[in-house]
């Protein structure tokens, strides 16, 4: 069976590659992670639509039956222009599905620059569920100290700290993890917020999508799980590292050029 590909500018989509495990554990993953030209949530809708239709293209060229654009920021601003002859799951649109279906009416966002300006969540959400309140906010700090590994660091929490304040003022019920490094930070997020606001991951959002649209098109993988393999287009000693405390465990890696 043919395997899922799975894009992101990085590191952060192994957060997906992961919940995908979880819950398809048959199915196969060719994952690129755009190392030489991350980060992405900096760059314009331009760039990042451009560079988004080239890693796919790589994905597809090696034969992949469906790719998840994991990252965030690729998905708020590159999914609707992407051309693809195999279905393209992008992570806002289940995220924003799962955080409409769990909020009592007031849910926060946070994403990097790129992801919030579009406002790509807010807009699902509103459509979903309209009078639904929405409340975003960038965190550009968040993916570096997450790559650091600065997970439960006194440092990340005082930028936590300040990032949510104005969404705690505003009365969030509901938080989505709208950037594929932040499920990393969950247990620092949850313990910020409290037991009273939910967390939305939307790596878990997607998986779970991907599980009911691969049985409906007859696409599910069965029998023994076939290996995955990581490509990356710059700095895979690094990426390696990252992927084994995010995967836990070595990964088969593969550097490539995408031009
Ligand atoms: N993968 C990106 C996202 O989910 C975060 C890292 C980046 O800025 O490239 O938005």
């Amino acid at each position: 069976m043919r395997p899922i590909g799975v894009f992101d500018s990085g590191v952060g989509g192994l957060t997906v590659v992961r919940a995908l495990r979880r819950r398809l554990p048959a199915e196969a993953v060719l994952y690129l992670g755009d190392t030489a030209r991350l980060p992405y949530g900096t760059k314009s809708p331009e760039t990042v639509a451009r560079y988004t239709q080239r890693n796919v293209d790589l994905l597809l060229e090696r034969g992949v039956k469906g790719v998840v654009v994991a990252c965030n920021t690729a998905s708020a601003v590159a999914l609707p222009r992407l051309a693809s002859p195999v279905p393209v799951w992008g992570v806002i649109e289940p995220g924003a599905r799962r955080a409409a279906a769990a909020s009592a009416g007031r849910v926060g966002v946070v994403g990097t620059e790129s992801t919030i300006r579009s406002d790509a969540y807010g807009e699902a959400l509103r459509r979903l569920r309209p009078g639904l309140e929405v409340a975003s906010e960038a965190c550009p700090l968040f993916v570096p100290l997450v790559e650091e590994g600065w997970l439960d660091d006194p440092v990340t929490e005082r930028v936590a700290e300040r990032y949510l304040a104005p969404l705690v003022a505003r009365g969030i019920d509901t938080l989505v993890l709208g950037c594929t490094h932040y499920p990393l930070l969950a247990p620092l997020l949850t313990r910020l917020l409290g037991p009273g606001v939910g967390l939305v991951d939307s790596g878990e959002a997607v998986a779970e999508q991907l599980a009911g649209d691969l049985a409906r098109a007859g696409l599910l993988a069965s029998g023994r799980r076939g290996e995955d393999h990581f490509l990356v287009t710059d700095a895979a000693e690094r990426f390696g590292q990252l992927a084994g405390r995010i995967l836990g465990g070595a990964v088969s890696l593969e550097l490539v050029e995408v031009i």
